[in-house]
């Protein structure tokens, strides 16, 4: 087991004070309340982000605070109101924009985004978030995937949407300077000078899309994970329960929209709970990460191990120069997190990091550690009430504590993905017949009910608190003309939890060499995305096979750990 330790409950009042209580009695109708739909059975959850709290009171409340290294600026709940209402327009009216149609955002953060974001939901769009890092490669699979019939991007980032080759793409939205406007090409800041302020919010069954998250797995192309508008329940109370938020919180989550820690926690939940928002753009660096906490006076901060991991590796010197006393919350989420860093966030902030642990297909937390609970380091926490986890064989049959095995959730909780896009058989491989959701994740539960974290089952990579696949990974390099076969693992990494590690088999008259190596490094860089790349490359002459001819990355894995390969009989030749 972990070098672990106990962090004790802390003082004060939560929410979920007593939650052993409340898990007993909990049933999600109980949170439904809050909305309007309680009255008129329909929904959108942009207007209970945003224009509900308008109308109570709080259309002065600042909703968002971004900064950049060029901005510095902050958007009221009553301007967020406007904003979106007008992208709403813009998208309806002039790239005819429908209920259900698919609309993408690929832009680096910025308030443009999230009002945009806000307006595609009004529309009754699904709204689909990308990650600016993207190339091209990864950018099509997406919007074709998904038939995304707009697009919302900029300039510089277009040069990357290969739209002749989408005959679904019907209109490009662009945000930025020396537009040419045509049929095609809608100049953002023009169309929202000339949109109205007011929008007929599109009315939503709670069953209805939301948002499609592309994620990946170990097999084939990234998948569509879609939720829908009734996950709103889930994101507004565990908004409550785990990130404690309170109506003054200041509240920061790091992750980029264009992953699902982003949206649900960096979207709905705050806003939901009428919470004031931060957006910091731009790159990580550690003394700009303190600043922000500082200039804010922040009270609840969610991130990620491996960002912690860098502060604590930006050194003590640098901490000491900032206050922190504005924290009263802090979590965590993506990857495990490390004992020593709970120990770190201790000395440091003197506040307990809370672990969080739930996925891109669970759309909301799962398994967490709560203020008033007590925290044993190295474990995800205990389920949240309405969820009930359990620790499974492959056939769907609960072991016993101390066991590990899949862990796995009762299938049916408001925040589940509804549907892998396009491809049901995917969807319904992740259930059992006995209906547990397999997470794809190996843990056991403690004789307390804590769980804990033990690795991937399949071969999924965790870098820098991002999942990728290695399929992607391996289908972008045998596009480079050198490359044969290639096979891709992710290997331990002390900062970023893992990184990618690629073995490849050359084609005839190539010769290996470092230059070679970082030939091919900057080519799934540039075609796919930058935290895709493989920063280590092996050379071989040839890739472990079965007779099938899949390569098996259980033995690459073995081979860079120094461990058994374990059973070969699959083993080609
Ligand atoms: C991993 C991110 C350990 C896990 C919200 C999961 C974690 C995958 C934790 C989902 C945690 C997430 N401890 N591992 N607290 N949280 N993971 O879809 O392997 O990007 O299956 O969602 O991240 O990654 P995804």
């Amino acid at each position: 087991m972990l070098d672990s330790f106990f962090l004790p409950a802390e003082q004060g009042v939560h929410e979920l004070d007593d939650l052993e209580t409340v898990r007993k009695s909990f049933d999600w109708k109980q949170a439904e309340h809050q909305f309007s739909w309680h009255e008129t059975g329909k929904i959108n959850a942009a207007y209970e982000a945003i224009d509900r709290h308008t109308e109570k009171g709080s259309a002065d409340k600042v909703a968002l605070y971004y900064s950049d290294l060029s901005r510095d600026e902050s958007y009221t709940f009553g301007e967020m109101k406007k904003l979106s209402n007008k992208a709403a327009n813009v998208l309806k009216q002039k790239a005819d924009v429908r209920k259900g149609d698919r609309v993408f955002i690929f832009m680096p953060r910025s308030p443009e985004l999230y009002i945009l974001f806000l307006g595609v939901i009004k529309a009754g769009a699904i709204v689909g978030p990308l990650f600016e890092a993207f190339m091209e490669g990864a950018v099509r699979d997406r919007l074709e995937d998904s038939e995304a019939k707009v697009l919302c991007t900029t300039p510089e980032l277009l040069k990357r949407v290969p739209y002749q080759l989408l005959p679904h793409l019907k209109h490009i939205v662009l945000v930025g300077d020396g537009i040419n406007e045509d049929e095609y090409f809608i100049d953002y800041k023009k169309a929202m000078d000339q949109a109205d302020n007011d929008f007929l919010i599109e009315w939503m069954d709670r069953e209805d899309g939301l948002i499609l998250h592309y994620t990946s797995g170990s097999t084939g192309k990234p998948k569509g994970v879609l939720h829908v508008h009734e996950a709103m329940v889930q994101h507004a109370q565990t908004g409550r329960w785990v990130l404690d938020l309170k109506k003054d919180d200041v509240y920061w989550c790091t992750a980029d929209p264009g992953w699902v820690t982003g949206t649900s926690y960096g979207v709905f939940a705050p806003w939901l709970n009428g919470v004031t928002n931060i957006v910091r753009g731009g790159r990580f660096s550690p003394s700009d990460w303190y600043q922000t906490i500082e200039k804010y006076g922040v009270t609840v901060w969610y991130s990620a191990p491996t960002a912690f991991r860098m502060l604590m590796s930006a050194g003590k010197v640098l901490a000491e120069k900032h206050n922190f006393s504005s924290l009263r919350h802090v979590l965590s989420v993506g990857e495990p997190l490390n004992p020593e860093v709970i120990r770190w966030g201790w000395q440091v902030f003197k506040k307990r990091i809370h672990d969080t642990w739930w996925m891109t297909e669970t759309g909301a937390h799962m398994i967490c550690n709560y203020p008033s609970m007590k925290i044993k380091a190295g474990s995800m926490g205990k389920p949240v009430p309405g969820i009930t986890a359990a620790i499974v064989d492959d056939s769907g049959i609960e072991l016993p504590p101390n066991t590990m095995g899949n862990l796995a959730i009762k299938k049916g909780w408001p925040s589940m993905m509804r549907a892998i896009w396009n491809n049901k058989e995917k969807y319904d491989s992740y259930f059992t017949s006995n209906g547990w959701y397999v997470s794809g994740d190996s843990a056991y539960m403690d004789e307390d009910g804590y769980f804990w974290f033990q690795g991937r089952v399949d071969d999924v990579i965790m870098t820098s608190g991002e999942r990728i696949g290695p399929f992607e990974v391996e289908s972008k390099l045998v596009e480079h003309p050198a490359v044969s076969e290639a096979g891709v693992i992710g290997i331990p990494d002390p900062i970023r939890g893992e990184i990618i590690k690629a073995f490849i088999s050359l084609r005839e008259g190539f010769e290996a060499s470092e230059k070679l190596k970082e030939e091919i490094y900057h080519f799934v860089k540039n075609g796919l995305a930058a935290h895709a790349a493989p920063r280590k490359i092996d050379f071989k002459d040839k890739l472990p096979k079965t007779r099938s001819g899949k390569i098996m990355r259980r033995v690459l894995k073995a081979w860079e750990l120094g461990l058994p390969t374990g059973d070969l009989s699959t083993l080609e030749d």
